[in-house]
């Protein structure tokens, strides 16, 4: 596949204080520049034989596709972005305020992000994953020298002044449709209500009445030591044994080594003997992932 040159995303003569030459090189050296070099990156890749084709090679065209792919698609954004006059919508104001605090604040961060001539697409390839971009802003030398000299701060203040903010209200409302990727689903178990460590965390830090047992099955306790501070170990299996130490004014959460069944079921049992009993999602493998306290088992 070959990618295709967008059309110009603005009309260069109408911007303020940054001029069409400045443009007109940038879309034509670096913007083509890129869309060239990503062509003949792939034109390579769809050349190369992959099972003979030594590991080392094979990743340094992948990066170089990747880096040449996102300058392109950055520049295009890049140039979406301009040919306003600067004036937030009323509706991108409340967004980034609800976001950011204030939108002050959101235009304080940017600037300065700008400034620090950093960004959150350092060499084209550091992006949230799965992340969709609506506000590009160039901050590469070739995107500003030819008019700033190195006063890289000006031209930030140039570009805010550019900013086209309803077509990026558009570009939020597109953006804002597209679900995060699904992850796992837990089918419901009953009535029985799954609990976050954190929240149990909190509880537990917070003094609240909470009575939090560790049910990971015999064999599995007897192979790994730890057990969570603060929370007693009692075997899943031997609940008629030990569920007379528990008390019915308080509640109850029970988790087993990865959040799934054996916690589960013994929060189910619980239930039915009265108590008011949940299970904590993701287990003990949850509570060590969140940097909880751990004791050796004794
Ligand atoms: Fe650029």
């Amino acid at each position: 596949m070959r990618y295709k040159l967008k059309p110009f995303q603005c009309r260069p003569w109408t911007l303020s204080y940054l001029s069409v030459k400045l443009i007109e090189s940038h879309y034509e050296n670096n913007y083509g520049g890129a869309l060239r070099r990503l062509n003949a990156i792939t034109e390579q890749l769809e050349s190369l034989d992959f099972a003979n084709t030594p590991g080392h090679v094979l990743n340094g065209l992948k990066r170089e596709e990747l880096v040449a792919l996102n300058s392109t698609l950055l520049h295009e954004l890049y140039f979406a972005s301009m040919g306003g006059d600067g004036q937030p919508t009323k509706a991108m104001s409340e967004i980034l305020a609800r976001d950011f605090g204030s939108f002050d604040r959101w235009r304080a961060e940017f600037r300065a992000m700008g400034y620090a001539l950093g960004g959150y697409a350092a060499e084209h390839s550091l992006c949230v994953a799965s992340g969709v971009p609506i506000l590009a802003l160039d901050m590469y030398e070739h995107a500003y020298h030819m008019d700033f000299g190195a006063n890289a701060r000006a031209y930030v203040d140039t570009f805010l002044r550019n900013v086209d903010w309803p077509a990026l209200e558009l570009r939020y409302e597109d953006a804002a449709k597209v679900p995060a990727p699904r992850l796992l689903e837990q089918p419901e178990f009953g009535d029985v209500q799954g609990i976050g460590v954190e929240e149990v965390k909190e509880m537990m830090a917070a003094g609240k009445p909470v009575q939090v047992i560790d049910v990971r099955p015999r064999a599995a306790v007897s192979r790994l030591q730890d057990i969570a501070e603060g929370v007693q170990w009692r075997d899943p299996e031997q609940l008629k044994e030990w569920i007379g130490e528990l008390s019915k004014s308080e509640p109850v959460v029970v988790y087993c080594a990865y959040g799934f069944h054996v916690g589960c079921k013994t929060a189910i049992k619980l239930r039915e003997a009265g108590f008011d009993a949940k299970y904590m999602n993701s287990g003990h493998s949850g509570w060590k992932a969140s940097g909880g306290a751990m004791k050796l088992q004794p």
